[in-house]
């Protein structure tokens, strides 16, 4: 019996795991396997959808992190949080499901959230998706342990109900440190105005399961939208930022083509009673056509650490038809260096590099798996291509012009298009006349584009026609390197 994708109405999408037929995962699972856009170094699910990344965390001598995970399908279903681990923020093991929707706190779905090491156990917080029969949504934030020494998942507690100062967009608590105390930040929507705002809460003692609302955080250069998601704050090299996705918010406030944006700013500070001390401009995270929902942590390590979800809501992409659906990131170290945030991938993805290639035209991979690193010196209008086959036929172009500054990434012949109602190219203009650094991370069907040691990245997914895109054009580019990355 050939298999067909299940059509997914409301009732399929909220089913309990376990009405779901080992007929129907088989079958899934065999068509997830057949996919040829399978990644070699990212996170990707083997079936189903994958979306935010939460509960990142070092606990036990280990880094744990989840992501929002939906089974049965490539649809937006009854979530719950996939867990893996990893010595080294490279090489993942995957735990299977973590966190599951089996509560009444909890009952359309385990929605995004962090986790922090709290005392022997690994403390999540995390927002409890309940609908009533009307179909409203009462938003719960909740937290539980985990401890594989005390038999995995404690008992789901609320720690905060629903408040009359927002709407019921109310979620994603993300905990952080300052000024001696816990925090939680959590996205919302104003009742008043029906704009996006952010809310803090704040633990008065180490029992990090009782909660005072401590303020609201508003952001006035985010104002125009409805809803802020996914938020995070963060500090490094003496200033504060803050990360969030700033859903319906206007062009004129942030110029961005993806269906919703993930922003940040810089502050100088987060001062004690919880407001940001010359809050600076508001940017694109990222300036590609993939990135939302970032979770960023400040380490026990001393380093701000974060990753992405390499996808949007409400987009359809080509591995749909394989029953799967997302990917995550590489890992990346956050720092702020002359007000400027950069980005880039941990230093243990170095372990991954194979000896280096050099090349000065035109090279074929092995495959779809490598760094690719190269310089544009000033004054040089630069391609290179990438994805191509032999032909140019199909390929990615990445346009670096160093006479006026402009970065072009364009996908519009890549192979299997999707998405291309929000344009099929993005750019960003640097400072003309100077030389520029590029690091390329490129997997199956995942590239990562930092430009000058990350002071911008462009992510993005990318589907192949064929198994003959693997060529690289480079021309105008100077000290190209390719080093195929092996896991
Ligand atoms: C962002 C988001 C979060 C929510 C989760 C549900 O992508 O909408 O706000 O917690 O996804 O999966």
């Amino acid at each position: 019996m050939a298999f067909k994708l299940h059509t997914f109405n409301q009732e399929d999408r909220y089913r309990d795991y376990g009405e779901w037929s080992q007929e129907y995962i088989e079958s899934l699972n065999d068509l997830a396997a057949q996919s040829p856009w399978r990644n070699h170094f990212h996170i990707e699910p083997k079936t189903g959808l994958l979306n935010d990344p939460n509960g990142f965390s070092f606990y036990n001598g280990e880094w744990h992190l989840f992501y929002q995970y939906y089974p049965f399908g490539p649809v937006h279903g009854l979530k719950s949080w996939y867990h893996l681990t990893s010595k080294d923020l490279v090489h993942w093991e995957e735990k299977g499901i973590g966190l599951l929707p089996d509560n009444a706190l909890d009952a359309h779905g385990a929605y995004s959230g962090s986790a922090v090491a709290d005392g022997e156990d690994l403390r999540l917080f995390y927002t409890g998706n309940v609908r009533d029969d009307q179909w409203i949504r009462h938003p719960k934030q909740n937290t539980i342990t985990y401890n594989p020494d005390k038999g995995g998942f404690s008992e789901k507690q609320l720690i905060i109900d629903e408040i009359d100062l927002a709407t019921d967009h109310f979620r994603d608590p993300m905990y952080f440190t300052a000024h001696d105390h816990s925090w939680l930040v959590i996205g919302g929507q104003r009742v008043s105005d029906n704009k996006g705002t952010l809310y803090l809460y704040r633990a008065e003692t180490t029992h990090l399961d009782q909660w005072t609302f401590h303020s609201e955080l508003p952001i006035a250069q985010a104002d125009s939208a409805y809803m802020f998601e996914c938020p995070n704050i963060n500090q490094v090299d003496g200033k504060v930022f803050v990360t969030f996705c700033p859903q319906g918010i206007d062009r004129d406030q942030l110029a961005y083509q993806n269906i919703y944006p993930n922003a940040y700013l810089i502050a100088d500070a987060f001062t004690p009673d919880g407001q940001l001390e010359n809050p600076g401009k508001l940017y694109n995270l990222d300036y590609g056509f993939d990135v939302y929902a970032s979770q960023l942590i400040n380490a026990p390590d001393g380093r701000v650490l974060g990753v992405s979800w390499l996808g949007l809501p409400e987009i359809d992409y080509p591995t749909d038809a394989y029953g799967y659906q997302g990917a995550l990131s590489l890992i990346k170290d956050f720092r702020i260096k002359n007000g400027h945030l950069y980005q880039y991938p941990v230093e243990e993805m170095l372990a991954l590099r194979q000896a280096p290639i050099h090349f000065s035209e035109n090279i074929t991979v092995e495959k779809n798996a490598y760094e690719y690193a190269f310089e544009v010196f000033a004054n040089q209008e630069a391609t290179v291509y990438l994805y191509a086959d032999s032909d140019k036929k199909h390929f990615v172009t990445l346009s670096i012009n160093t006479i006026d500054g402009k970065i072009v990434l364009d996908r519009s012949d890549m192979g299997a298009s999707f998405g291309a109602e929000f344009g099929v190219s993005r750019q960003l203009t640097l400072t003309g006349q100077e030389n520029v650094k590029v690091n390329v991370f490129v997997d199956e069907s995942v590239l990562e584009v930092f430009i000058n040691d990350g002071a911008y990245v462009l992510s993005s997914r990318i589907f192949t026609a064929d198994e003959q895109q693997k060529n690289i054009f480079a021309e105008g580019t100077d000290n190209n390197v390719i080093y195929p990355l092996q896991k």
